[in-house]
């Protein structure tokens, strides 16, 4: 951020602005997109004195090759680092780069992750399944039990790991005491905060030392791109970054332009879809055809206070039980007219996802019991529609399972 900008303290304004340089190529007022892949020296003096200077640790004015840095990445890294109240961030390919080559950095042979339940699926499974191939041991234990995640922690233990809200039930995590159990403890704290957004939460905020993000959902907000981006201290970032370039799944110029171009909006965005969530929520607690709302925006769920002490939105994801078998769940779901069927969330579009039948269908019907991915279970994402719009599309297919 220039100086003109550094003392803009409010999320909203560092959406719009964060990581910008003021004055653009040809005084152009948006960001030019760098579609570049290498970048060139005018002598070897030059190269000799970038590599220098490299070796001694100092941060370059300038950029050598593609996988390393590229401007228009830079700039998004800004933003994503001022809206966290991070020192820096780094952008990859998805949510799930972020996910996995931060364990894959901080964790070795013999090392121990410990992780909540009801996380994303797939960041279970690389836990699981994947990291065993390494010799790193994962114990899951239930999001909210604090007394089990002290527990778990053995000597050996690198990484405490959770979601908040958690994803499909929205159970909400004590970020500050996760945070005094890891400092006290010595185990770095890692948290996917996907659902919440810098808008909602800011985990660093609480003592959290790393945040990490699909930003192809909200922050990215418009269904059309893929990434993933990791913020904490310099002192944590420089060696994930060093990681990365090797790894080497970064993201591009273009998924970083389109980026930038989502954050602009990313405030009013998630404003809307907080209270319209919270309407789409209470309509639903409501209704004959369903037997439970997961939302901690409703007073019913357990993680209403906490939420509401630690965030300042709930979000625009819900699930909820409808009132019937599998099939009548189908109905449901075949009969809305505006929502779309499809696995993402936090876009303009309002979407529906069966969970048993999509995300969990390669679970075994034991597995997703024990996951309480019921037949019944709906999550919906609301989009950017009006609420009004949202509820009716919902009353109309809730219809189908009254008669
Ligand atoms: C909470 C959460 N974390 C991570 C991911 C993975 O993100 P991506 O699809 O960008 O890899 C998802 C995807 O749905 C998610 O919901």
């Amino acid at each position: 951020m220039t100086d003109q900008l550094s003392a803009v303290v409010r999320n909203a304004t560092r959406a719009v602005h964060a990581g910008e340089v003021r004055r653009k190529p040809q005084h152009a007022l948006i960001d030019p997109i760098f579609q570049t892949s290498t970048y060139t020296f005018d002598s070897m003096a030059e190269v000799c004195e970038f590599q220098e200077a490299h070796a001694k640790g100092h941060v370059a004015d300038r950029f050598e090759y593609g996988r390393y840095g590229n401007p228009t990445i830079q700039a998004v890294e800004e933003r994503l680092a001022a809206l966290e109240k991070a020192d820096s961030a780094i952008l990859v390919a998805s949510g799930m780069a972020a996910l996995t080559y931060t364990f894959l950095s901080i964790l070795r042979s013999g090392r121990h992750i410990v992780m909540t339940d009801d996380s994303y699926r797939r960041t279970r499974q690389f836990c699981e399944d994947h990291l065993k191939r390494f010799n790193i041991e994962c114990t899951v234990v239930p999001l909210g039990d604090y007394d089990a995640l002290e527990a778990a922690i053995r000597p050996e233990t690198r990484i405490l790991f959770s979601e908040t809200p958690s994803n499909p039930f929205l159970h909400v995590l004590d970020v500050e005491r996760f945070a005094e159990i890891g400092r006290r403890r010595g185990v770095l704290t890692v948290i996917d905060a996907t659902l919440s957004t810098p808008i909602n939460l800011r985990p660093i905020e609480w003592g959290i030392d790393l945040v990490i993000h699909s930003a192809t959902k909200y922050l990215g907000g418009h269904n059309d791109l893929l990434a993933g981006f990791i913020a904490g201290s310099d002192r944590l970032i420089k060696p994930l970054r060093e990681a990365i370039g090797i790894f080497g799944g970064i993201s591009d110029p273009n998924t970083a332009y389109l980026l930038l171009r989502g954050l602009k909006t990313l405030n009013v965005r998630v404003q809307q879809q907080n209270r319209s969530a919270q309407r789409v929520a209470e309509f639903l607690a409501q209704h004959p055809a369903v037997e439970n709302v997961y939302y901690p925006g409703l007073k019913s769920h357990p993680g209403h206070e906490l939420a509401a002490r630690q965030m300042t939105g709930f979000g625009g994801l819900l699930s909820f039980a409808v009132r019937g078998d599998r099939a009548a769940t189908f109905r449901v779901i075949d009969a809305l007219k505006l929502a779309y069927i499809s696995p993402s969330l936090g876009g303009a579009e309002t979407l529906v996802l069966h969970l048993a039948a999509m995300a969990y269908y390669d679970c075994t019907p034991e597995e997703r019991a024990e996951l309480g991915m019921a037949d019944n279970l709906v999550r919906l994402a609301v989009g950017l529609e009006d609420a009004d719009d949202v509820i009716a599309d919902l009353d109309q297919a809730l219809r189908s399972v009254e008669g």
